[in-house]
């Protein structure tokens, strides 16, 4: 028996198995909060039930004991998953001695050493309850679609994404990467089977730490046979909004354990925004303005706004020190404060940080230069003006991989990137395949890339080409915006990133 299961046995009694996440006594009562990676389940040791041997077992229970309770199945709306476990019997499999993950705050460093341990706290199963749905979704997405799950190697002998970003290993005395993107595999099982997709790891070296890349991450990459890149927008579109709903239906216990507000992301179930590359500088240098407003402006707009906040905040902070200095107050009441007081000092936080940040923000696109690629604050500028996605597409091809089409004038790669709101910037790139093979040379010498590791993907251009088009989504991108988490490295189990390679 699982506690998901608890709703079908109301009133029977069953046996659950699992760890003790939380305990409290009080009066001849042992309440154990009782996890078994389904769920979570107050079950309740009385006294005058199970007799003073088993009681004082009860009350022995440390933060992950691991435990076996036999009781009634007893519904509490009040609860997470709304029944609780009268105990009429408790067995103990280990009693747990100095666990390191208490309640109380601890650094994140701290944490990551303890990623093993760090995965069964509450915030992080339920993030991880999410990725599963996000994982589920798009298989049976693009399974209904009828495309094929292909995998392509990751061992590979050529770069899809540029050369900076490679590690090197050793392939049996030879030089070998590990893929960086399955791409190039993909348009070539794409000739065989028709739509297909990759989903794997990949990796990049990216030597810096932000909160949006990672060593090892997901990518889930379609190939459409005779897709143009406006097709790939309408599927990405698509698939989007199919696997936020789904998560929508599946994950609100989950959004709820994560404070996520998920009004935010029923606002973006709407038909996203798609502007060229040229009409996004454009926005962003404040030239063009989003319903009325020019990016500029609502900077000022959300900067002055966070003045004004950060002031409330403190003033509100005063009152409730100054009420908490009054003597005779209740333990109730302290605590009250106490917390109300955290939570505006982490809210003050934020505000700093907007403070500082959008200053920046605001300069970096005012000096944005045409041509160049947008940094993570220029996407997060162009993504504060809209509630849903922004796909910008048409590139300078400069800035682009060699294996995009051009439009018709030969300027602008056929790619797409999706931007995903709140803050969160790409999450999808994809595009249009280049099949001419005189443009794919040129590019491929272009880019200085060794033209005889390519000639098998050259094949493709040789054999029967045709129109074709794909995109790679980032799962774990996907899965910090749906969310809503500061940082990818708690979107996978184990992340691996600059500076992290343990667990
Ligand atoms: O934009 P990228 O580099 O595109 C490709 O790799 C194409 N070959 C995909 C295709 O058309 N089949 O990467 C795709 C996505 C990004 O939008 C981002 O979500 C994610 O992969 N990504 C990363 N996620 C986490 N950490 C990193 N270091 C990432 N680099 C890219
Ligand atoms: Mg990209």
């Amino acid at each position: 028996m699982q506690i998901k299961d608890l709703a079908q046995n109301e009133g029977k009694v069953v046996t659950l198995n699992g760890w003790v996440a939380n305990t409290r006594d009080s009066k001849g009562l042992v309440f154990i909060i009782l996890r078994d990676g389904s769920g979570y389940c107050q079950c309740i040791a009385d006294l005058n039930t199970i007799g003073e041997e088993l009681f004082n077992k009860a009350k022995s229970l440390t933060q992950e004991s691991s435990v076996s309770f036999t009781g009634k199945v007893v519904k509490d709306e009040r609860q997470i998953g709304g029944y609780e476990l009268h105990i009429n019997d408790l067995k103990i499999f280990q009693l747990t001695h100095d666990y390191p993950i208490t309640n109380k705050e601890h650094g994140v460093e701290f944490l990551m050493d303890n990623r093993h341990l760090w995965l069964r706290s509450k915030r992080q199963w339920a993030i991880m309850k999410i990725r599963n749905t996000i994982i589920y979704s798009i298989h049976n997405f693009f399974q209904q679609k009828g495309f094929v799950q292909m995998d392509a190697p990751l061992f590979t002998g050529n770069a899809a994404e540029g050369t900076t970003t490679l590690f090197e290993t050793d392939f049996y005395g030879e030089p070998a990467y590990l893929s960086q993107s399955g791409q190039l595999y993909g348009e070539a099982m794409a000739m065989a089977l028709g739509n297909i997709y990759t989903f794997g790891p990949t990796f990049r070296a990216e030597k810096s730490k932000t909160r949006r890349h990672l060593s090892e991450f997901w990518m889930i990459e379609p190939e459409m046979t005779f897709y143009d890149n406006d097709q790939n927008m309408d599927l990405i579109e698509e698939f989007l909004h199919f696997v936020v709903k789904q998560t929508l239906e599946k994950n609100q216990a989950e959004f709820e354990i994560l404070g996520r507000d998920t009004t935010k992301l029923k606002d973006s179930l709407k038909p996203y925004i798609r502007v060229t590359y040229t009409d996004a500088v454009e926005i962003l240098k404040s030239k063009k303005a989003v319903n009325g407003k020019t990016a500029k402006e609502v900077l000022e707009n959300d900067l002055q706004n966070a003045k004004n906040r950060l002031s409330e905040c403190q003033s509100q902070i005063k009152d409730y020190e100054s009420q908490m200095s009054k003597p005779g107050l209740k333990k109730g009441q302290i605590n009250y404060f106490t917390s109300k007081i955290a939570g505006l000092k982490t809210e003050i936080k934020e505000l700093e940080e907007d403070l500082r940040n959008i200053p920046q923000w605001m300069e970096s696109a005012a000096n944005f230069e045409y041509g160049s690629d947008f940094g993570g604050s220029d996407e997060t500028v162009l993504t504060r003006l809209f509630d849903v996605p922004v796909m910008v597409y048409n590139w300078p091809h400069e800035i682009k991989a060699f294996y995009f089409k051009r439009t018709e004038d030969n300027k602008f790669a056929k790619g797409v990137d999706v931007l995903a709101p709140e803050g969160y910037g790409e999450i999808v790139g994809g595009g249009e395949r280049e099949t001419n093979i005189e443009l794919l040379m040129g590019k491929i010498n272009e880019h200085k890339l060794p033209m005889e590791v390519f000639e098998w993907y050259l094949d493709l251009r040789r054999y029967g080409s045709v129109p074709h088009s794909g995109f790679g989504l980032g799962l774990e991108r996907l899965v910090a915006w749906i969310c809503k988490l500061d940082h990818v490295r708690e979107t996978i189990p184990f992340p691996r990133m600059y500076g992290r390679l343990k667990p």
